[in-house]
């Protein structure tokens, strides 16, 4: 059954985790659904992944909404989170009318946002205006350069404490879920234990409320890299490559198509076309 905002909490309090998983496209949304799989996001990984660009940076909202549409079609059961790309909410007039067109045009049930205290007044306003909100502290890919590149966060007592209040500010403003990327198990235990609100972490440990990770990455649809957090359940890549070898060979040694894959005339049709 499709979750609603008020499951999450109370997935929370029976200490029952939540599984997120990303998607991009009608079949992998499918595939997601298939698994049972408790939230989908349409995450800007999209960009890296599927469209092949070397960082978040570069998504557009017209990316965002034609991924977002695909994936709410293949998943029509699944609670579907929409990123919000890039200066996409660089302002709290823009980012209410960009958040609108992923709850409108695109399907998605809930919108996510990179950053913390900063833009608690945004949060605030998506929530206001009954857009429902997901935060995204720790690291946030959108601003790596800032953070000194893709790198563990809160290590140190400052960004420890900074990760912990960026937390509380984002559920006071409030968001009903918050993913924590990259930092310390501890830090990541300490703010779900303080928080109402569940935490979903990605290389945050497991004492969060739940976990995401990329579909490409536990696939192995993506070899690029392949960040400590992610663990690979199964290898496409590499199957599909195989697949398409044997596809290549078998043309070039025509092997295929055989007569199971070939539409015939009867004798007689024959007889008089080509008699
Ligand atoms: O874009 C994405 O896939 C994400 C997750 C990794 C949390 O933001
Ligand atoms: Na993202």
């Amino acid at each position: 059954m499709k979750k609603m905002i008020p499951d999450f909490e109370k997935m929370k309090q029976a200490g029952e985790k939540i599984s997120m998983l990303t998607a991009y496209d009608y079949p992998s949304a499918q595939w997601v659904e298939a698994a049972g799989v408790d939230t989908i996001l349409v995450g800007d990984s999209l960009g890296m992944v599927v469209l092949g660009y070397d960082s978040t940076v570069p998504v557009t909202m017209e990316e965002m909404l034609h991924h977002t549409k695909a994936a709410r079609r293949g998943a029509p059961q699944t609670f579907v989170v929409a990123d919000m790309p890039f200066m996409s909410y660089a302002t709290l007039e823009l980012g209410i009318m960009n958040a609108g067109r992923l709850i409108k045009e695109g399907g998605a049930d809930a919108v996510k946002l990179e950053g913390g205290s900063e833009i608690a007044p945004i949060v605030q306003a998506l929530t206001r205006a009954g857009i429902p909100v997901v935060g995204h502290i720790g690291l946030t890919p959108q601003t790596a350069n800032q953070l000194g590149g893709f790198k563990v966060q809160g290590r140190d007592l400052e960004s420890a404490k900074q990760i912990a209040k960026d937390g509380h500010a984002i559920e006071q403003a409030g968001a009903f879920l918050l993913v924590l990327e990259a930092i310390p198990r501890q830090v990541a235990a300490q703010i779900t234990t303080e928080l109402k609100i569940p935490t979903i972490g990605i290389g945050a440990g497991q004492d969060c409320d739940g976990q995401v990770l990329v579909y490409h990455d536990i696939l192995g649809l993506f070899e690029r890299f392949r960040p400590k957090f992610v663990k690979q359940y199964a290898q496409l890549g590499q199957d599909a490559v195989r697949a398409m070898k044997e596809f290549n060979n078998e043309v070039k040694s025509s092997v295929f198509p055989t007569e199971e894959h070939t539409f015939g005339l009867s004798e007689g049709v024959i007889q008089k076309l080509y008699g």
